[in-house]
């Protein structure tokens, strides 16, 4: 008999996984059935306990872009293995991979490694909080569970009292945020996308006010960078942050995150104490090194959009043919699916995985450049026998 992974997992990791946005409820919502574990990742497809071969629409929370054990990502980790991943001293790559991210991110002239992308936020709000001197912090969007902006439970008040949301997008309201904020604003920072990409006017008013008052503009394209275009969100829209946090896509699904921003706001990092053992650690500079590679032979990100854009049209042709309120909204290398309720939702992420194909609820699908027209043929014929039913 195949063990029960989901009671097992349930009995001994508090919500059955340490990746909190993976917990079966976070993906599946109500339904009980289907896979929750898997034993292998391939491409553009997953291989359950179960032993079922499921394509995968959220290519890991987004933060794989190239393909699961991409051949050429894999053989830099392992040579990276080989050369011993950590040491006395940071390793060259450290230098030659921050060189190379200045000559990509628009906003890039110095870079900090870290780990997460909650890491790589925290420490861009403490940058900018020590360039500026100042504390209150603008914000709009998700930046990682840690204490600075979280009211969750367990979280001290103190700790993200000086965090404001910022609504985003809205031109109508960030002036009376600002105004509050006054001349103890230390940093506006924002998810270029949310649902939808970010209004270029709004931005340049985010830029033009935080330089008036002399705060510091973060754009967190944890998310966004390396998927929306390889110089991220900003290359995209033409509106130049600060400080840039990096995560996700930059190194194929190795932990590497960074803080990349001007030098005269990251030279801050001298006055403040930033540090993990593990920052620099080889094998994920080696794959985004790789990724880095795969980027300059082939036009990653706009392969993502074509991939999106044809699962879009997929998704649209069965909703239509099966006569359902069915949409996508976002950004073609990242997109939502709008169901009529989270009960038909769930029902049909169930039917889907019956059919061969493993969707989440809410934000985001994600495709990767492992996903051909064949893969995309499949998840269309799947939507079409779901949405059928
Ligand atoms: C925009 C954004 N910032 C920060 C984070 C946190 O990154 P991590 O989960 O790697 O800590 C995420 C994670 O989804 C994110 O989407």
């Amino acid at each position: 008999m195949t063990p029960d992974w989901r009671a097992r997992a349930a009995a001994i990791i508090p919500g059955g996984t340490s990746t909190g946005s993976k917990r079966p409820d976070a993906m599946f919502g109500s339904t009980v059935q289907g896979p929750t574990h898997i034993v292998s990742a391939q491409g553009c497809r997953i291989c359950t306990a179960d032993g079922d071969s499921l394509i995968d629409l959220t290519a890991a929370l987004g933060a794989v872009s190239i393909g699961y054990a991409d051949p050429a990502v894999t053989d830099a980790v392992c040579r990276a293995i080989c050369r011993g991943p950590v040491a006395a001293l940071p390793y060259t790559d450290e230098v030659t991979l921050a060189e190379r991210l200045c000559e990509l991110v628009p906003s890039a002239e110095q870079v900090r490694f870290l780990k997460t992308g909650a890491e790589a936020c925290a420490a861009a709000v403490r940058i900018a909080r020590a360039h500026t001197g100042r504390d209150l912090v603008l914000g709009s969007g998700y930046f990682g569970w840690l204490d600075w902006w979280t009211p969750a439970a367990g979280v001290p008040a103190g700790a993200h009292a000086d965090y404001r949301h910022l609504p985003f997008n809205d031109r109508g309201r960030w002036h009376a945020e600002f105004h509050a904020a006054g001349d103890r604003l230390a940093a506006v920072v924002v998810e270029p996308l949310v649902e939808v990409l970010a209004d270029v006017e709004w931005l340049r008013e985010l830029r033009a006010h935080c330089d008036q008052v002399g705060a510091v503009l973060i754009f967190d394209e944890v998310k966004t960078g390396f998927r929306l275009h390889r110089g991220g969100a900003q290359a995209l829209l033409g509106v130049t942050p600060d400080l840039t946090t990096l995560g996700k896509a930059i190194a194929n699904g190795f932990p590497l995150a960074a803080v990349v921003g001007n030098s005269r706001v990251m030279s801050a990092v001298h006055r403040t104490w930033i540090s993990s053992t593990l920052a620099t650690e080889l094998t994920a500079l080696a794959a985004a090194h790789a990724v880095l590679d795969h980027h300059a032979a082939h036009d990653v990100c706009a392969l993502l959009a074509l991939s999106g854009a044809a699962l879009r049209r997929a998704i649209a042709d069965a909703a239509s043919a099966a006569d359902m309120t069915v949409s996508t909204i976002g950004h073609d290398t990242m997109f939502i699916i709008r169901w009529p309720d989270d009960a038909t939702q769930d029902t049909m992420l169930l039917a889907l995985r019956a059919a061969g194909v493993l969707a989440k609820r809410g934000p985001y699908q994600f495709p990767t450049c492992a996903m051909l027209p064949a893969d995309i043929t499949i998840v269309g014929d799947a939507f079409h026998t779901a949405l059928s039913r």
